[in-house]
C-alpha cells in the first residue's frame, strides 16, 4: 500500500526532491486551466510572521505562492476567517476551484459546503492530516483530496519523544516550580520515573507511528507494542523490535505510555474513550498529537483527575482554535501535574513548513499541468479513496 511503501523513506530525504522540482517546473502550460479561484485558509501569523518569512504557512506568508499563481493569471484569495457562513472561506467557497487548508487551523470543509461547492476539483492539505474535509462527500463529488504525506511525519515523531519524556519524568510541574521561586525537589521526584524499563505502544504505526517506534529504540523500553489493522512489514517490525496486539483492549492494558498516531476517521473518532480508558493501567500515560477527537474530552479529562490516567499530553485538539475553557488546557492529575498539552503545532516547525509549503505548489503545479500526482500524496483520487490509511473500505 501507499502508506507501507512510505514508511521508511525519511521526510527529510523528501524534501530536498519536492524543492528541486517546485523550482525547476516549467512554467508554460497554464493555459487549460486559465484564471482559476484558489482559496486557501491559513493561520494568521501576525507580528510573528511579518518578522519570520519562513513562517510559511501564514495568511501573511502565504506558502510562498501568491506571485507565482497571480503571474499565471489565477486568482488567489488568501483568509483565517473561517467559521460561520459570512466568513471569506465559506463566502469564496461557493466559486473556488482549489482550495488550500491547513489542519492547524483548519478550514472545515463539511458536506453542506462541498454542495455548495459548484467549481471545486481538488483540495489540498497543507500538511498531513485531512479529516476537516468530508471525505466521504468529496468522494461522491469526484473532488480530489490530496496532503503533502511525509513532510511533518519526523516533526510529530520528535514532538512525540518529547512528550512521552515530558510527562513520563514529570518535567511541567518542576519547571513551573522554578518560575513560582520555590524548590521542593520530593515533590517532583514522588511523580517522576525513567523512560528505561517501561511498556511504549503506538496505536497507528504508519509513517510518524514507526518513526516513533525507530526513535524509542535506544531507550531500551520493556516492551515496544503496535496497534494498526495494517502490520508492519516483518523487516520494519524486527528492526524496532516491535510486536503487534491485534486486540485494541489487550493492547492498552499492557502498556505504560499509549501514543495515538493513527488518522481520524470513522473508525477512530471518539476510540480513547470512558470504556477503552478503563482497560488503561492505573496511571498509565497517554500522548495525542494525531487528532483530538480521537480521544474524548470528558472522558480523558476525568481520568486525568482521578489518576487512571497520570498524564496526557498534545497539540491536538477537538475544535481549533480550542476554546479559552476546553478542560485540557488547565485538567491535571491528583499530584496537580500530567498536563502536558500546547496548541497545534507538532508538524509546523520551520523545516516543517518548507517541506509542506513545496510540497504544496508541487501538488498544484501537477494539477495546473495535468500531470499525475505522487501516488502517496492521493487520498481521494479521481476515482475515490487510494489511501487506506482513512479507514478499511
Ligand atoms: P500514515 O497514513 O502514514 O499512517 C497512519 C496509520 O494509521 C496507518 O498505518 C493506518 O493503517 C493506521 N490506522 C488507520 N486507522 C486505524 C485504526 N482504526 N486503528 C489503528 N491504526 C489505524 O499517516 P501519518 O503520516 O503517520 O500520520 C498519521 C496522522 O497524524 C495524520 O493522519 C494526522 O492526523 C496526524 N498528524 C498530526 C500532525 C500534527 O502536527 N500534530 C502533523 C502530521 C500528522
Amino acid at each position: 500500500s501507499h502508506i507501507r511503501r512510505g514508511l521508511l523513506s525519511s521526510a527529510s530525504c523528501r524534501s530536498p526532491r519536492l524543492l528541486n522540482s517546485a523550482r525547476l517546473a516549467p512554467s508554460l502550460s497554464y493555459q487549460s486551466i486559465a484564471g482559476m479561484k484558489v482559496l486557501a485558509v491559513l493561520y494568521s501569523g501576525g507580528e510573528a510572521a511579518q518578522q519570520e518569512p519562513r513562517l510559511l504557512g501564514t495568511t501573511e506568508n502565504q506558502l510562498g505562492i501568491r506571485e507565482w499563481l497571480e503571474k499565471k493569471g489565477h486568482e488567489f484569495i488568501v483568509t483565517d476567517d473561517k467559521e460561520g457562513p459570512n466568513s471569506v472561506f465559506q463566502k469564496n467557497i461557493v466559486d473556488a476551484e482549489v482550495l488550500i487548508t491547513t489542519p492547524f487551523h483548519p478550514g472545515y470543509l463539511t458536506r453542506d459546503l462541498i454542495d455548495k461547492a459548484k467549481n471545486l476539483k481538488i483540495c489540498i492539505t497543507a500538511g498531513v492530516g485531512s479529516d476537516h474535509i468530508d471525505l466521504n462527500a468529496a468522494v461522491e463529488k469526484g473532488i480530489e483530496v490530496l496532503e503533502v504525506s511525509g513532510s511533518n511525519v519526523v516533526s510529530v515523531a520528535e514532538h512525540v519523544i518529547m512528550s512521552i519524556l515530558l510527562l513520563v519524568r514529570n518535567f511541567v510541574p518542576a519547571h513551573e516550580m522554578i518560575e513560582r521561586g520555590d524548590w521542593q525537589v520530593s515533590e517532583i521526584a514522588r511523580a517522576a520515573y525513567d523512560l528505561e524499563g517501561k511498556v511504549v505502544g503506538t496505536i497507528g504505526a504508519g509513517r510518524i507511528g514507526y518513526r516513533v517506534l525507530q526513535r524509542l529504540v535506544p531507550f531500551n523500553c520493556k516492551e515496544l507494542l503496535y496497534y494498526d489493522y495494517a502490520a508492519l512489514p516483518e523487516e520494519a517490525a524486527k528492526a524496532v523490535n516491535a510486536r503487534r496486539i491485534e486486540d485494541l483492549k489487550e493492547f492498552v492494558s499492557k502498556c505504560d505510555v499509549v501514543t495515538v498516531n493513527c488518522p481520524l476517521h470513522e473508525g477512530t473518532r471518539g476510540l480513547v474513550n470512558e470504556e477503552l480508558l478503563k482497560h488503561f493501567k492505573k496511571g498509565a500515560w497517554l500522548v495525542n498529537t494525531a487528532r483530538g477527537a480521537i480521544c474524548d474530552k470528558d472522558a480523558v479529562a476525568a481520568a486525568l483527575k482521578s489518576g487512571q490516567l497520570f498524564g496526557y499530553s498534545g497539540d491536538v485538539w477537538n475544535v481549533q482554535p480550542a476554546p479559552k475553557d476546553h478542560p485540557w488546557r488547565t485538567m491535571k492529575n491528583p499530584l496537580g501535574g500530567g498536563n502536558g498539552m500546547v496548541p497545534h503545532y507538532s508538524g509546523t516547525t520551520l523545516d516543517a513548513q518548507a517541506r509542506y509549503a513545496a510540497g504544496t505548489k508541487s501538488i498544484l503545479e501537477n494539477y495546473l499541468e495535468n500531470k499525475p500526482q505522487e501516488p502517496q500524496n492521493i487520498i481521494v483520487g479521481k476515482k475515490g479513496y487510494e489511501t487506506k490509511a482513512y479507514g478499511q473500505r
